[in-house]
């Protein structure tokens, strides 16, 4: 016989909760109720990670706000007496610039990982165009949040990459100048790329990491064996064990781990955790005098190096114009991934070597144009660049052909 209900007390308070807010329902339903894959290992720990450093992201850059001043008069200064005079105000500018740093390195493992276990294939096409969009707009994000510290390399950084848009045929120059605000980077930009930065775009992430989550949660998990769970009828997954406490125990371990580190970095090597390792950028913006070496933050300096490879005109447009477009592309790639594998496997588990092998070469040819980014042009570094941007290029493209006819291994019985 079930006990009879008591009134009143802690029961009585969450059951009052509970009838009047889905807290606990939603936490049941997301968490302890919630079955994934077993198997998970420690690459599955990235997706938490980068919402965790997004979080410290939006604090700590609502903190900056409070004291932040965005004219081409003061922001300098400003920045400067927030490291200077604000309480623990080097502590949460440190945060901020160490947590953009550690949100690419989380971001870029968290989409090798797609790649490796083939977390893009079918049914989960749609959580990876997501993540793609997420990547775009972070990148949009760490750039507008570049100029705001109006040092000379926030200023010729974004002067450079704005400049590109104005290579467009016909419409490029008022397009540059649209997003300007006029005719060169001036307090006008700074303005809409704060409004941008605080407000516009964490809107626009937020709501994508929603859609992103929502996505995964309709197909479910995947897991480093590519191989779906058994399914009901509806095709929704029998076994599993509980997210809670399995898997937020396990990634409570990860956080404490990547913390350590983390904290490491901003109270030891505050410089070279983010983008105020840039020497140029402890100078105010000078209009009038551009820095010998431009250079972007690391995070995006393979992008910087395919444009700098690029320097043939055709059809009487310039190498700025094919460099921008090749850059647009090899980023354009990585959208159709889970359309270029043809494998009839998922994971690199279960894979031929020649996979393995071209994982190896796409991820070596990024990660070498990000080394010919960061560094100085000199004559032979652009022909370094279009070899490696050719490398990148073809293992994508020879995709469809390597996963269809390699030969794989098989699968254990009968999963699909
Ligand atoms: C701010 C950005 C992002 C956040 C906060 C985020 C968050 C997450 C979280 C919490 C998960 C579930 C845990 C896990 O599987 O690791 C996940 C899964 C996933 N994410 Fe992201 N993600 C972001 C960006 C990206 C990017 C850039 C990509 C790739 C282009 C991506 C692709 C995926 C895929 C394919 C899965 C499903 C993995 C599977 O279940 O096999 N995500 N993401």
């Amino acid at each position: 016989m079930a006990a009879p209900e008591r009134k009143g007390g802690r029961g009585g308070l969450l059951r009052w909760l509970d009838e009047r807010l889905p807290a606990r329902r939603l936490w049941r339903k997301h968490f302890s109720d919630y079955r994934v894959p077993r198997n998970l290992n420690g690459w599955y720990l990235f997706g938490s990670l980068a919402t965790l450093v997004l979080f410290n992201q939006l604090l700590s850059g609502l903190w900056l706000t409070m004291r932040y001043t965005p004219t081409a008069e003061d922001a300098f200064d400003s920045v400067a007496a927030i490291m200077r005079d604000v309480d623990y105000g080097w502590l949460i500018r440190h945060l901020h610039s160490t947590g953009a740093s550690a949100l690419f390195v989380v971001l870029y493992l968290h989409m090798f990982r797609g790649l490796l276990y083939g977390s893009y294939r079918a049914p989960r096409e749609l959580v990876w165009v997501f993540g793609m969009m997420l990547y775009l707009l972070m990148i949009a994000e760490a750039f507008t949040g570049y100029l705001l510290p109006w040092g000379q390399m926030s200023y010729w950084g974004a002067e450079v990459v704005i400049s590109l848009f104005s290579t467009i045929p016909w419409v490029g120059g008022e397009l540059a100048q649209w997003i300007r605000g006029d005719h060169v980077v001036s307090g006008v930009t700074l303005h809409r790329f704060f409004a941008l930065h605080v407000v516009g775009l964490p809107i626009v992430i937020a709501g994508l990491v929603v859609l992103h989550l929502v996505a995964l949660r309709e197909v479910g998990s995947g897991n480093p064996d590519g191989v779906e769970r058994v399914a009901d009828k509806q095709g929704k997954p029998l076994d599993g064990i509980p997210f809670h406490p399995y898997y937020t125990l396990k990634d409570l371990v990860g956080v404490a781990v990547f913390l350590g580190i983390f904290c490491t970095v901003v109270f030891y090597f505050p410089q070279g955790g983010g983008y105020l390792l840039e020497p140029a950028n402890t100078q105010p913006a000078d209009p009038l005098h551009t820095p010998t070496h431009i250079r972007p933050a690391w995070y995006v300096t393979p992008f910087y190096a395919i444009l700098r490879g690029v320097t043939f005109e055709l059809f009487g447009l310039d190498a700025r114009f094919w460099g921008a477009t090749i850059m647009a592309l090899a980023i354009a790639v990585l959208f159709v991934v889970p359309w270029l594998d043809r494998s009839p496997v998922r994971s690199m588990r279960f894979k031929g070597w020649p996979s393995r092998v071209m994982l190896g070469v796409s991820t070596g040819s990024f990660v070498a144009l990000g080394v010919l980014g960061s560094l100085p042009a000199t004559d032979l570094r652009p022909a370094w660049a279009q070899l490696a941007t050719l490398v990148y290029f073809a293992s994508f493209a020879l995709m469809p052909i390597y996963t269809r006819y390699e030969r794989c291994l098989p699968l254990p019985g009968g999963a699909r």
